[in-house]
């Protein structure tokens, strides 16, 4: 089928749920996905933050090729050789002890919701006091299953689907006091994201991060950070939340685990895993051996070609390119992110969707979210040359924006 046959078949037989830009992928190789004209994309969303080694990666598709003739499900009724590979690799670099494997981010998420109700009622019985309310923060983003749905911010994204699962509460972004307040014994646990992603690459405060520790260590409750779009490396390190020395009991990753295979993964405390038993909960296609074998090919290539080192460089180079960029444009109100994890954030929310289909036009994917943020989540195999393109288009359009409409283009210094 052609793009047209195929826009018209999606029309009539799909959800209506995604709002599909007009181009058919069919290929790609590195940091370049290809059309079905062959035209290649400079790809800085890499499958929004999942395609980490980019495409046709060698370690990826011999993997896939080596286990798919091994084999490719079993259940979880029996052992296979991938998830205690896999685990010992993420416990080893995640700092915690135990892993459940899932399909999805969202799925991730329940279980750590789970776990952590789970936890609480354990607690309860020994005699603790402790609630089974959620604190989650304005403008997180965890997924959309219900639990996942419910713990996540913006109204449009649950209130369709009204009542969502009753027990949460939304703290100010960054905002002690308001932790502070509304923290309590009622509390299970304090959900975050290290770097916000969809909330627009909004990075927690050390103040609050630390707060959010010391409060879910003083009475037993837990401390969930979700990292399924800021763990696996894209920031420099392995989970984001070693850049801020800070020790969850609870974490998931998902996104770029098995390099564009569905995988996600929570992990927990040794403290936190004895309250799971057999036939607490499960999932028929989570950990399966294609995707963990893939698992264990992306975490041992990261590490053999230096991607962390690579993210970091790479991603302080963007940074710094991109701070530029804002200095000669008034448009650009701020610069933020780590490693490969990078936004700029527009004063137009017309801007920021015209950038982006500008840099289509251009042959270069990026996305917008949260209205006025232009986000790059590129694999963590992006050089400079690539970084350089990508400012220069940038830098572009930003001119022939302030051209039309005729405003200044240069002067002005954001900090
Ligand atoms: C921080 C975070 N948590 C959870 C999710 C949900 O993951 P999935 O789309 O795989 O269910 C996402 C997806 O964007 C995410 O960015």
């Amino acid at each position: 089928m052609k793009l047209g046959e195929i826009h018209a078949a999606e029309a009539r037989l799909l959800l209506s749920t995604y709002d599909r830009s007009p181009i058919l992928f069919v290929g790609g190789e590195g940091v370049h996905i290809i059309d079905e004209k062959g035209d290649r994309y400079l790809d800085l969303l890499s499958g929004i933050g999942v395609n980490a080694l980019g495409y046709n990666h060698p370690a990826i598709v011999e993997t896939i090729a080596r286990q798919s003739r091994a084999l490719i499900h079993t259940s979880n009724l029996y052992y296979h050789e991938g998830q205690a590979e896999l685990a010992m690799r993420l416990t080893e670099r995640t700092g915690l002890d135990r892993a459940f494997f899932t399909n999805s981010g969202t799925e991730a998420w329940e279980g750590a919701m789970k776990l952590a109700r789970a936890y609480a009622g354990l607690k309860r019985s020994q005699g603790v006091q402790i609630g089974a309310k959620f604190l989650a923060l304005e403008q997180s983003f965890h997924g959309r299953t219900f639990g996942a749905m419910s713990t996540t911010y913006k109204a449009k994204y649950r209130e369709p689907f009204g009542p969502v699962v009753p027990g949460v509460e939304f703290m100010r972004f960054n905002d002690v006091a308001d932790l502070r307040a509304k923290f309590s014994s009622e509390v299970c646990a304090i959900l975050v994201e290290a770097i916000q992603g969809e909330g627009g690459v909004r990075p927690l405060t050390q103040e609050f991060f630390d707060e959010a520790r010391t409060l879910a260590s003083s009475t037993g409750a837990l401390l969930i950070v979700d990292e399924i779009q800021s763990g696996m490396g894209r920031t420099g390190k392995w989970c984001a939340y070693q850049h801020y020395g800070i020790q969850p009991d609870v974490t998931t990753l998902a996104k770029p685990l098995a390099g564009g295979l569905p995988l996600g993964a929570v992990l927990c405390t040794e403290e936190v895993a004895r309250v799971m038993h057999a036939g607490m909960h499960g999932t028929t296609f989570g950990g399966g051996p294609l995707a963990c074998a893939v698992g264990v090919a992306v975490i041992d290539t990261i590490e053999k070609d230096g991607l962390l080192a690579h993210a970091t460089e790479v991603g302080s180079y963007f940074q710094d390119r991109l701070r530029e960029l804002a200095a000669r444009h008034e448009t650009i109100v701020d610069v933020r992110g780590k490693g490969l994890m990078l936004a700029a954030e527009l004063d137009s929310a017309d801007l920021a969707k015209l950038t982006v289909a500008e840099m289509l036009k251009r042959r270069i994917l990026i996305n917008c979210t949260s209205d006025t943020v232009l986000r790059f989540l590129p694999p963590y195999i992006l050089e400079r040359a690539h970084v350089d393109t990508a400012i220069a288009a940038l830098d572009e359009i930003f001119t022939e924006h302030a051209a039309a409409h005729n405003t200044s283009a240069g002067g002005h210094h954001h900090g």
